[in-house]
């Protein structure tokens, strides 16, 4: 029996030699309030738990696992994947646990690069304890872990998987961030400062921690913050005027629309719209990015050959002039602003089970009323 079990112990430390990684859920036993923040996250997501994604990378490619490099940024086998020789394995913790903690926290800097920027890891000493990098001032160690603050946790954190995206072809895929920007700004809204300590003992008695939720478009409350909706009316011309308030585009997802629905109420019926059917039928107010390939229209980004779309940039506003009939009085007009998770083109396809995706989903509306 003890030989055996000193068998066993030699052979997982053979195996565990290149790097200790410490999984989401050890960190749970002293970061409870970032834990269960995180488990809420975007960033806990990925192969296994979300279906988008999923049938998007089997329908890209089902031998390589690309995505990888971004979504399971872990993985002890990340070569495989991305070479076809491996695929993801739901009894691998380095593959379930998406953008890990570990991960995040062990970024020593963020090289720039042409079709996506690269997270340089720190190199860990073997047999030590790992260091953890952040942002707090004289951080403790703990037994698990050593800490030490690293400035690319203001300047670069983020850059290294959300700045932007090239395919083989040049085509821009998404870009969320200009070069010369840093990461300071997107903690500020996406970490903003919580109650209670960064870990449960608190011996330093911070009394505030960065959230890891890192809210956005799934978030009701949040959601709303990044648009102003505007609108004056004289006479026939109604202007609607729409303000990206966000330090990025108004879509950097490739997979969503958002787009403004403008209804003319009138005794509780709608007497004019600013579309018929789809949305997309009013070109201006509809935003979405759209792909080609040899000059056809295709939905999966992956081999365009061209890409545009239709954007408003960081804090730029659009001004969107319709002709309505003439109002009177108890008329309203409902301005409404929706995000379409998955855009109606991408069942073409894939096969979404998770049909709430296609459902728009409200971000902000406003009303005016003619008295
Ligand atoms: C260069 C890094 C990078 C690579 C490579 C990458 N992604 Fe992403 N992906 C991101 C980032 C960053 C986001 C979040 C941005 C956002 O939501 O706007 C994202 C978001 C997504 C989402 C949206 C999830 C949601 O909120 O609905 C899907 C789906 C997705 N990626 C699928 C894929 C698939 C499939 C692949 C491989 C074919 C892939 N991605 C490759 C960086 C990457
Ligand atoms: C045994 C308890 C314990 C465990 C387990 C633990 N930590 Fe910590 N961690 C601490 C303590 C204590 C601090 C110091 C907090 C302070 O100074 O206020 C800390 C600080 C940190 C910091 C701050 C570093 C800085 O400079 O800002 C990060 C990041 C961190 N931990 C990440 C993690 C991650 C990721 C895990 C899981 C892989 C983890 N910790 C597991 C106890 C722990
Ligand atoms: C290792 C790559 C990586 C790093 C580093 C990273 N992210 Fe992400 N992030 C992603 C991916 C991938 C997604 C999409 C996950 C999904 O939904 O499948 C995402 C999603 C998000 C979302 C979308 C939330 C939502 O529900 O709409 C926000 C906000 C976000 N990240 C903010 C940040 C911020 C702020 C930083 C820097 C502190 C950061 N991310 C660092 C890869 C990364
Ligand atoms: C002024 C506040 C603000 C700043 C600064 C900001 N964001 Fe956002 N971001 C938002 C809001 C609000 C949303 C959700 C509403 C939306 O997407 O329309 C969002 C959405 C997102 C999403 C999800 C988009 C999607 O469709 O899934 C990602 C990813 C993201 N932000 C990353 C970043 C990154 C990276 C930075 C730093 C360059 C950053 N944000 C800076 C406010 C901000
Ligand atoms: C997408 C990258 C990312 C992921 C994933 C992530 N963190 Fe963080 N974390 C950060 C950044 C950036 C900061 C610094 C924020 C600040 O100081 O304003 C931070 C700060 C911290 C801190 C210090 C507390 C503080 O107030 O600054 C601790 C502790 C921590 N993280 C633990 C964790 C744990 C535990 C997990 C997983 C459950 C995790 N992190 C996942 C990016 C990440």
């Amino acid at each position: 029996m003890k030989q055996s079990l000193f068998f066993l112990l030699l052979l997982s430390s053979l195996i565990y030699a290149k790097e200790k990684y410490l999984d989401n859920h050890s960190c749970n036993e002293c970061h409870e309030k970032i834990y269960e923040e995180y488990q809420t996250s975007a960033h806990s997501k990925g192969y296994f738990n979300d279906e988008l994604h999923r049938k998007i990378a089997n329908r890209v490619d089902s031998k390589k696992y690309k995505c990888a490099t971004c979504h399971m940024p872990m993985a002890d086998n990340i070569k495989d994947l991305i070479e076809g020789k491996a695929r993801p394995n739901k009894d691998n913790k380095t593959h379930t646990d998406a953008i890990s903690c570990y991960f995040c926290h062990t970024i020593a800097y963020v090289k720039k690069a042409h079709k996506y920027n690269i997270n340089v890891k720190a190199r860990q000493a073997q047999n030590y304890k790992p260091t953890l990098y952040g942002r707090l001032l004289k951080p403790d160690d703990s037994d698990k872990h050593s800490s030490s603050k690293n400035p690319i946790y203001g300047q670069k954190v983020c850059m290294g998987c959300h700045s932007h995206k090239l395919n083989d072809n040049n085509v821009t895929i998404f870009r969320a961030m200009s070069d010369k920007q840093n990461s300071i700004k997107c903690i500020e809204c996406h970490m903003p400062e919580v109650e209670g300590g960064a870990e449960k003992m608190d011996k330093r008695s911070r009394g505030h921690h960065a959230s890891h939720k890192f809210l956005g478009i799934h978030d009701k409350e949040f959601r709303k913050k990044g648009v102003d909706i505007n609108a004056t009316i004289d006479g026939k011309v109604l202007k609607v005027i729409l303000t990206n308030k966000m330090a990025h585009p108004l879509i950097i997802q490739p997979a969503r629309s958002k787009f403004l629905k403008i209804e003319l109420k009138r005794d509780n019926k709608t007497i004019w719209q600013n579309y018929k059917k789809s949305p997309s039928e009013d070109k201006k107010a509809y935003f979405a990015y759209s792909f080609k390939k040899d000059g056809k229209k295709i939905i999966v980004p992956a081999t365009a050959t061209e890409g545009s779309a239709n954007n408003l940039d960081t804090k730029e506003s659009k001004t969107l002039t319709y002709t309505i009939p003439n109002l009177k009085k108890g008329d309203k007009i409902v301005i409404s602003f929706y995000v379409q998770l998955a855009k109606s083109d991408c069942t073409k396809a894939i096969e979404l089970e998770e049909k709430s995706l296609l459902k728009p989903i409200l971000i902000k509306s406003i009303i005016l009323s003619k008295l």
